[in-house]
């Protein structure tokens, strides 16, 4: 058997720690398949005293990572520290500049620094891998990248943010408002330090903007991505959802049209029907439509220590067989430019939710407004709440609308001249529909 291929491990978190957990339970499976054994030699961590629950004394501890990415110690570095900047962008440049193979879990370094790392890891004829990045434990890299290579992608969406899908489970299941979900799902240890990141959408688009690249051969392209979270879906949205045949899902999306490609992140109208629907909890899901193959779907465990690990593990693996694949599906140099869709020529179907004064002629008034903009309504519902029907201009009413496919510029139009007509109350609510065939 060839020599043991030595790792350095910078991060020692809940991913770190499971990965030295992993690759010592799993060790000999994993070089019987790679035909080599794969040996952690090297740490770097903040704090050395912390007890992680592992055992550390064969291995040789850095304080500082870039020290150790540029050490002789190491055959493949493996970043888990986190950042799109600071010391995980330094380590991992270091070692692709000496040579070293890199493996990381980083999609925020990726979205951001993606193209310019691939081109440095080309150019040293060394792998960077990065499983883990999107999805966590759900090996979606690997089957866009490899498995999925004789087909051409015409969308790739996904729910990619395990918080924001366990928050929109538990307010259907249990109509449970959206403070209370997000406060439960802290406390499980579900979001991220600052929560803002998952509710917010930028997780989910840090991975999409990975996903993209990889799907349509394009350079990674993280600061045109269109983002929506999570934070003004209400109950209300949930129940209506529900009643007309729908579920509510934060998914990334990104969809080849005819005026280049769309990246979006924004709560979603899915058809009860669909796969993607059925996800519950911290789960991810990735679909990617291929031109043959048809849909593919992918779920599991898009977070959590021991399913991240295993897609770091996979990724040394693959290193330690002497696999070599270009970094984004392509080689970096011959990446096409990213050419945005703007999201006002979005087509689709919408949900409208709007807060309408109970008065003779509203329903038409909103109705001609639509029609004047050239959308076709499906629906459109009046749900009470409870005031007496003889209170005129009482507490506005609830008034659902779905639209046929239409235009996002038509129907941004069409609800500033609602509201200059002064028929509703509030700001209205919009959630895109997305097509599932
Ligand atoms: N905080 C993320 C999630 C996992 O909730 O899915 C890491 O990207």
């Amino acid at each position: 058997m060839a020599k043991a291929l030595k790792v350095g491990v910078a991060g020692l978190g809940t991913v770190g720690a499971s990965l030295v957990r992993l690759l010592s339970v799993h060790g000999a499976k994993i070089a019987k398949n790679a035909g080599r054994a794969v040996e952690v030699s090297a740490v770097s961590a903040r704090d050395k005293t912390r007890d992680r629950g592992v055992d550390l004394s064969a291995m040789t501890w850095f304080s500082d990572p870039v020290e150790m990415a540029r050490s002789a110690k190491i055959d493949v570095f493996v970043e888990l520290i986190g950042g799109d900047s600071g010391p995980a962008e330094d380590s991992v440049r270091a070692a692709l500049a000496r040579g070293v193979h890199v493996v990381t879990a980083n999609k925020a370094l990726l979205a951001r620094h993606g193209v310019s790392l691939a081109g440095l890891a080309e150019a040293n004829g060394v792998c960077l891998n990065y499983e883990a990045a999107v999805a966590g434990g759900i090996p979606i890299v690997k089957t866009m990248r490899e498995t999925l290579a004789g087909n051409e992608v015409s969308r790739v969406y996904g729910i990619l943010n395990g918080t924001c899908n366990y928050i929109l489970t538990r307010m259907e299941a249990e109509g449970i408002s959206f403070e209370d979900c997000l406060a439960e799902a802290q406390r499980l240890g579900y979001a991220e330090a600052d929560p803002t990141f998952d509710i917010e959408g930028n997780d989910t688009a840090h991975k999409l903007a990975i996903l993209t690249s990889l799907a349509f051969g394009t350079k990674i392209s993280d600061d045109t991505i269109y983002i929506e979270g999570i934070t003004s879906i209400t109950t209300a949205d949930i129940q209506a959802a529900d009643e007309l045949g729908y579920r509510i899902k934060l998914l990334g999306v990104a969809q080849r049209t005819d005026t280049g490609i769309e990246q979006r992140v924004h709560p979603t109208m899915v058809p009860k029907s669909s796969a993607i629907a059925r996800i519950d909890g911290v789960l991810n899901a990735v679909a990617v439509d291929g031109d043959f193959v048809g849909e593919v779907v992918l779920v599991g465990p898009g977070a959590g220590g021991s399913a991240t690990a295993s897609s770091v593990a996979a990724d040394i693996a693959d290193i330690a067989r002497g696999d070599r694949t270009p970094v984004l599906g392509a080689p970096a140099g011959e990446l096409e430019d990213y050419i945005r869709a703007r999201m006002r020529k979005h087509e689709g179907g919408y949900y409208i939710r709007l807060a309408v004064y109970d008065r003779p002629g509203a329903f038409a008034e909103i109705a001609t407004c639509m029609a004047t903009a050239g959308i076709s309504l499906e629906s459109i519902v009046q749900r009470r709440n409870g005031t007496p029907y003889d209170v005129q201009d009482a507490a506005p009413q609830p008034v659902i609308l779905i639209t046929h496919e239409t235009t996002e510029e038509a129907v941004k139009a069409a609800l500033e001249v609602i509201l200059s007509k002064g028929v509703v109350a509030d700001q209205p609510q919009m959630i895109r529909i997305e097509n599932m065939n």
